[in-house]
């Protein structure tokens, strides 16, 4: 039987994570630090924050704070399933996986507030403090991403679903299919 599918993210969530994606990687791998490009892949990043934090109140259902809000009765029913060895699945993300998007989103503004500040803003040229903060933000910002792609690949084997592949074509498995 061929499993069905629901649309579950829409374009304006798939656009945002593959250019946050893409920016945050060629910031901390390719370009030069500081120089144009970098500065302008991380206004690029901060410009879909700002699209994506509206797009929490507006937008298509599972791409609202409100669906997925990490609360702390959300966060305790699904540490209780992971450390149960239970399966949380719901379409949507999933409380965990939401905190560390919330923190992800806070550090990626952190690193384009900071590189504002030293580029653009003359009292903190040269200033250490900035650049203390931009190599904090990105340093955790990566050990995140690490967390966040190795959970993918995790719940993906639990699941027996492709959840990356979801994120480039918006479909997942029915609820029901599993
Ligand atoms: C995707 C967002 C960004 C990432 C991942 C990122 C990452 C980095 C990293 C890893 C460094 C090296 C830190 C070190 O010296 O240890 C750096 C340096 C720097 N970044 Fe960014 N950055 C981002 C956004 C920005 C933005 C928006 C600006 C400015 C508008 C900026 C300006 C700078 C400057 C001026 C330096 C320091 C160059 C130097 O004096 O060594 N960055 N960035
Ligand atoms: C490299 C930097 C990355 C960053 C900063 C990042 C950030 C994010 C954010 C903010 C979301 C929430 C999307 C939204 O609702 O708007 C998300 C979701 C997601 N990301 Fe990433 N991501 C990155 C890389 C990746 C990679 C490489 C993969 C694939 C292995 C991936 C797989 C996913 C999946 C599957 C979801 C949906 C999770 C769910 O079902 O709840 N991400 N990511």
């Amino acid at each position: 039987m061929g499993a069905a599918t629901v649309r579950l993210w829409d374009p304006v969530v798939r656009l945002f994570h593959w250019s946050l994606a893409g920016a945050f990687l060629a910031n901390y791998f390719f370009t030069e630090e500081g120089e144009s490009w970098h500065r302008w892949f991380g206004y690029y990043a901060v410009a879909w924050l700002a699209i994506r934090l509206l797009w929490g109140f507006v937008g298509t259902p599972a791409a609202r704070w409100a669906d997925f809000w990490p609360t702390p009765a959300r966060l305790g029913a699904h540490l209780r399933a992971l450390i149960g060895g239970q399966p949380y699945h719901r379409l949507g993300h999933s409380p965990l996986g939401a905190l560390v998007m919330i923190l992800m989103m806070a550090l990626m503004l952190g690193l384009g507030v900071t590189g504002f500040l030293m580029e653009e803003v003359d009292y903190f040229w040269g200033a250490d403090l900035p650049l203390e903060i931009h190599e904090f933000c990105a340093n955790a910002l990566m050990a995140l991403v690490g967390l966040h792609i190795a959970a993918a690949l995790f719940e993906s084997y639990r699941l027996r679903e492709n959840l990356p592949l979801s994120m480039v074509t918006g479909k997942r498995r029915k609820l029901s299919e599993h």
